[in-house]
């Protein structure tokens, strides 16, 4: 199945580090550790190939990807010998990542958004096309009855005012265009009722938000653990040391408010309480892509006692994040050849702050992932055999 990833954000550290990593993997230059789909429990024939992968774009920025690429490698997140011996193939892409539209009216805008993904999709002779937002973390926006129905929707775009941040903007654009729609960050993308119905009708699944790749995923291990033992969470602290685009970004204090509230989410969800304490998020530009979590833990157990935890996470963050851009790119095609369409909670393994009801727990997450792929690669068999 010929697949385009459409990155929203083509030119951030996530982005090229997904790039390089695919056509690393297609060259046989790298193992795919970290790829969940490479697992034996998920491989299988309902997934594109990573040589049936085509990269796209938009960005607002201009950096090559091959600067971004070499840059990536000076500070150690991708090894250098990759960025030297994939320059050729990187500047190929080059071509496919297009300035985002800015135009008039948000009508407009999507318009031309939905044009270069049907371009992309026409040129490149693609059976599926993911959008995938990588780009930089938003604030949470105000509430608009716009946002309610697709109707109204739809009347609001052609306005002056503009009634969609630039994820939901992206997020329309993609639905409308028939694509499917993969939010890795915590910004509303597709999250909103009128997309929602937007998805349905245009029959292309939607998966998100957040990804989890460092502290949450520790979260999501340690806390049912002491759910499962009984044992009484008094506090949880976290203070998130990180640099790059995204540490400054996260700097501000509404998009760092939007992603702290993403990160302390889990916990409520997996212990049925909330225990007292905040996650901190800091900006500190030496340390570039290379993150650093401090998690402090308290607890009570038989009689009260108290006791506590304390973890640290060194992670490189776009190391972490990459494959499983790949991942969800290759699950979210695999759900719409099959013909799935709306949310896909099924994917919440991957999530920091999952669409729909499902576990919030990693081990129950995996389950669920384990039975949704298992489906698909069935239907896949039977089609193949019809
Ligand atoms: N790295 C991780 O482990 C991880 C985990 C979960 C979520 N995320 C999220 O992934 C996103 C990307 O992280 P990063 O480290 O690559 O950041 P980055 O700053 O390196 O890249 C973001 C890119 O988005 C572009 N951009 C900004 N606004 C845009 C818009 N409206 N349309 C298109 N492009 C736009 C920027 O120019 C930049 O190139 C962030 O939102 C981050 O919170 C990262």
């Amino acid at each position: 199945m010929r697949t385009g990833i459409w990155l929203i954000g083509a030119r951030g550290s996530v982005a090229v580090t997904s790039i390089v990593g695919a056509l690393a993997l297609r060259a046989g230059l790298a193992d795919p550790t970290g790829c969940v789909t490479e697992l034996p429990a998920l491989r299988g024939p309902a997934l594109p190939g990573f040589t049936d992968l085509v990269f796209g774009g938009h960005d607002v920025a201009v950096t090559p990807l091959v600067k971004k690429a070499d840059a990536l490698a000076s500070a150690g997140v991708v090894p250098g010998r990759l960025g030297t011996a994939l320059h050729a193939e990187l500047a190929g892409i080059e071509s496919q990542v297009r300035p985002l539209p800015a135009l008039a009216t948000q009508a407009e805008t999507a318009a031309a958004i939905t044009a270069d993904l049907v371009a992309f999709r026409q040129r490149h002779h693609l059976d599926r096309v993911v959008v995938v937002n990588v780009s930089t973390t938003e604030p949470a926006p105000p509430p608009h009855p716009a946002h309610l129905s697709l109707a109204a929707l739809t009347a609001a775009l052609g306005g002056e005012t503009p009634v969609l941040p630039p994820s939901a903007v992206a997020a329309y654009a993609a639905l409308h265009a028939g694509c499917a729609y993969v939010d890795f960050t915590p910004s509303v993308g597709a999250r909103l009722p009128a997309l929602d119905e937007l998805a349905r009708q245009n029959r292309a699944p939607y998966a998100g938000h957040d990804s989890k790749t460092g502290e949450t995923l520790v979260k999501a291990v340690l806390a049912p653990m002491f759910a499962l033992r009984n044992l009484q969470v008094r506090s949880w602290s976290g203070s998130n040391l990180l640099g790059g685009g995204d540490g400054a970004n996260l700097a501000e204090p509404a998009a760092n408010a939007a992603k702290a509230a993403s990160k302390q989410r889990v916990l409520a969800e997996i212990l049925g309480y909330q225990p007292q304490g905040h996650t901190r998020i800091e900006y500190v530009d030496d340390i570039g892509d290379f993150k650093t979590a401090w998690d402090l833990i308290t607890f009570a157990g038989f009689l009260g006692t108290g006791m506590r935890m304390e973890f640290t996470w060194h992670g490189c963050d776009s190391a972490l994040a990459a494959p499983l851009v790949l991942d969800l790119a290759r699950l979210t095609a695999a759900a719409h050849q099959a013909g799935r369409s709306g949310p896909l909670p099924e994917l919440a393994f991957f999530f920091k702050d999952p669409i729909g009801d499902g576990p919030h727990a990693l081990g129950d997450q995996w389950h669920v992932l384990v039975d949704f792929v298992a489906d698909l690669h069935r239907q896949a068999a039977d089609g193949a055999a019809d």
